[in-house]
């Protein structure tokens, strides 16, 4: 069955809308096969978003993804990665679908809520880097 890599960033979990995200998913039929909470250090951060680092923004999304506890999950079902990527939302809450987690809840292009892998490849390599053991 198809795993995908959702993190709840820490805005998400700042307010208090933890159970209000993941009840996006499990809603949709999807299920969840693991849960982590924990404050990410740099090192793990950086390498999550390594396809990034000579973005503009890269600085930024590394001191946002470690300030405060974030939650990991792996979420699984047919189709999960298409699936979790709609629930969620365009990366820009402005541009964000309506009814999405990011249209609802995002504050900003960097601060949007969740994150979710965009292929099998992305799902496999973040699975491994979240969920080492
Ligand atoms: P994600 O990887 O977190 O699921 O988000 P995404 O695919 O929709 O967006 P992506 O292009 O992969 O960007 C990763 C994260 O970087 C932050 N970002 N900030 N300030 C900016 O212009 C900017 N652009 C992207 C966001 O937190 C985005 O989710
Ligand atoms: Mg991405």
């Amino acid at each position: 069955m198809e795993r995908t890599l959702v993190l709840i960033k820490p805005d998400g979990v700042e307010q208090n809308i933890i159970g209000k995200i993941i009840n996006f998913y499990e809603e949709a039929g999807l299920k969840i096969v693991a849960l982590r909470m924990e404050k990410a250090n740099e090192e793990v951060a950086m390498r999550h978003y390594e396809q990034h680092n000579d973005k503009f923004f890269y600085q930024d999304l590394i001191k946002y993804i470690t300030r405060s506890p974030l939650c990991s999950l792996i979420i699984e079902g047919e189709g999960a990665i298409e699936k979790v990527r709609k629930i969620n939302g365009s990366t820009n809450p402005i541009k964000a679908e309506k009814g999405t987690i990011r249209n609802l809840f995002a504050k900003s292009v960097t601060e949007n809520c969740v994150h979710a892998s965009d292929s099998l490849e992305s799902a496999e390599r973040e699975i491994a880097i979240w969920f080492p053991n």
